[in-house]
């Protein structure tokens, strides 16, 4: 059932704010030097990201949505992300931080008023409020992304927030999911991009799948009995990038001793034994996953644990069911500047007991970057369809530092296998052994 448009409205509204108190929260953070600077080749300087979304939002909402006249015209091609690799955007004559503010709250102000005019529904773009969601969602994963750039740059902490609460895991390392149909992708959430349309029937051979995500005390052992050096656990493909980088442990990580530390944030710690793992590429989480007798999960296996109920047959939009994520579901939203240690959320598990699928760290899966059959652009090619095909694997799940707006159980993310600087993690899965029961 849809909602009213005035309850809409408010809702829209409340998502925009919020999700700009974060934009501006990440950029006040810095000064103005911090905000011009490139923190890495991989990374936009952060006052791009500012204009970038300001600029989304005005082509979406004030000029296609509302049909107003563009405020800036002479800048939509500096903040063309097709247009200038992350690299090259340093050297471009982008906005000063002062004009970027002043820009993104003249679009703001804009968007707004064209919120109150819009039916919200009727036109495709409109219906159920969808263009305001995905520059909701757009907005939001920027911020991601702009906290991926605070992660890199050196220098004392500006970040705060507080930790997450202590717990253990109790249940079982794995879980079995039985064989059968389930239903991937979805046809029915409002906001959901076109790369997780439409709903389709996936059948699957029964499969075992950890229950809550790799943690650094596991990733540890791995890293101990020589895994990085051993070209066995590797693809060919793996072992190659592992070699040309020198790569020896997960990013941000340092021996000193016998312990290892972390940088998070500008805070240098022990690296804690029960959280999940992150900052790994897909392929050492392969080789992890082959080093421990097991392999990644497909994007179908994940999502089939997450979303199944066994009870029903139907997949739910959440691990626990239809409800909107709160702060007992799941680490999401940049409450915490960490992933949660394994067992914090025992109530956002999915029906089999499969826990921390939201939130906490992304989560590689062994599947490239393909469309859904029956997949259709919308609303522009760029959005998912030029990327199909290319050397990406999917992540699914959603870090500590993805906004509950803009994730679900069917969201879909993709990156270069070689990527860590994102908030990346895994979980392993295997086939079902000769003898072993199948329910
Ligand atoms: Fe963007």
């Amino acid at each position: 059932m849809s909602p009213e448009p005035e309850q809409l409205r408010g809702r829209v509204a409340a998502l925009l704010e919020r999700s700009r108190a974060r934009s501006t929260a990440l950029t006040d953070a810095v000064d103005e030097g911090d905000l011009v600077a490139q923190h890495s080749p991989l990374m936009s300087p952060l006052v791009w990201d500012l204009a970038h979304i300001g600029s989304q939002e005005e082509l979406w909402l004030v000029r296609d949505v509302g049909g107003r006249a563009p405020l800036r015209p002479e800048i939509d091609g500096l903040y063309d992300a097709f247009r200038h690799s992350r690299s090259s955007r340093v050297s471009l004559p982008l906005l000063t931080p002062a004009e970027a503010r002043t820009y993104v709250a003249e679009v703001r102000d804009k968007a707004l008023d064209v919120l109150e005019r819009s039916p919200l529904r009727g036109r495709r773009l409109e219906e159920e409020g969808f263009a305001f969601g995905m520059i909701v969602q757009h907005e939001q994963q920027h911020d991601e992304t702009m906290l991926a750039t605070h992660q890199l740059r050196t220098g004392s902490p500006v970040l705060h927030a507080p930790e997450p609460s202590a717990a253990s895991w109790t249940g079982p390392r794995e879980v079995l999911v039985p064989a059968g149909e389930f239903v991937q992708g979805t046809s029915a959430e409002p906001w959901a991009l076109d790369n997780e349309r439409p709903a389709h029937a996936v059948a699957l051979p029964a499969y075992w799948i950890d229950a809550h995500p790799v943690t650094n005390g596991e990733y540890s052992a791995f890293v101990e009995d020589g895994g990085y050096r051993d070209p066995r656990w590797w693809s060919e493909e793996g072992w190659a990038h592992r070699t040309a980088e020198g790569l020896v442990a997960p990013q941000f990580w340092e021996k000193a001793g016998d312990v290892w530390w972390r940088r998070r944030f500008g805070v240098e710690e022990p690296v804690p034994a029960d959280e999940p793992v992150m900052h790994v590429c897909f392929h050492e989480a392969a080789a992890y996953a082959r080093w421990a007798g097991k392999r990644l999960p497909t994007e179908a296996e994940w999502e089939k644990a997450a979303r199944w109920d066994p009870g029903t047959g139907r997949s739910r939009r959440f691990p626990w069911g239809d409800s909107e994520p709160t702060e007992r579901h799941a680490n999401l939203g940049q409450r915490h500047l960490r992933p949660a240690p394994v067992g914090a959320y025992p109530e956002g598990a999915s029906p089999l007991g499969v826990a921390q699928l939201m939130g906490d760290v992304w989560e590689w899966c062994d599947s490239g970057w393909h469309p859904y059959p029956g997949f259709e652009a919308f609303p522009y090619k760029e959005y998912s369809e030029v990327f199909f095909g290319g050397d990406y694997k999917v992540l699914r799940g959603g870090s500590f530092g993805s906004d509950p707006s803009a994730v679900r159980a069917t969201f879909r993310n993709w990156d270069h296998p070689i990527r860590r600087q994102i908030f990346s993690g895994f979980r392993c899965a295997r086939d079902v052994g000769p003898g072993e029961a199948v329910g």
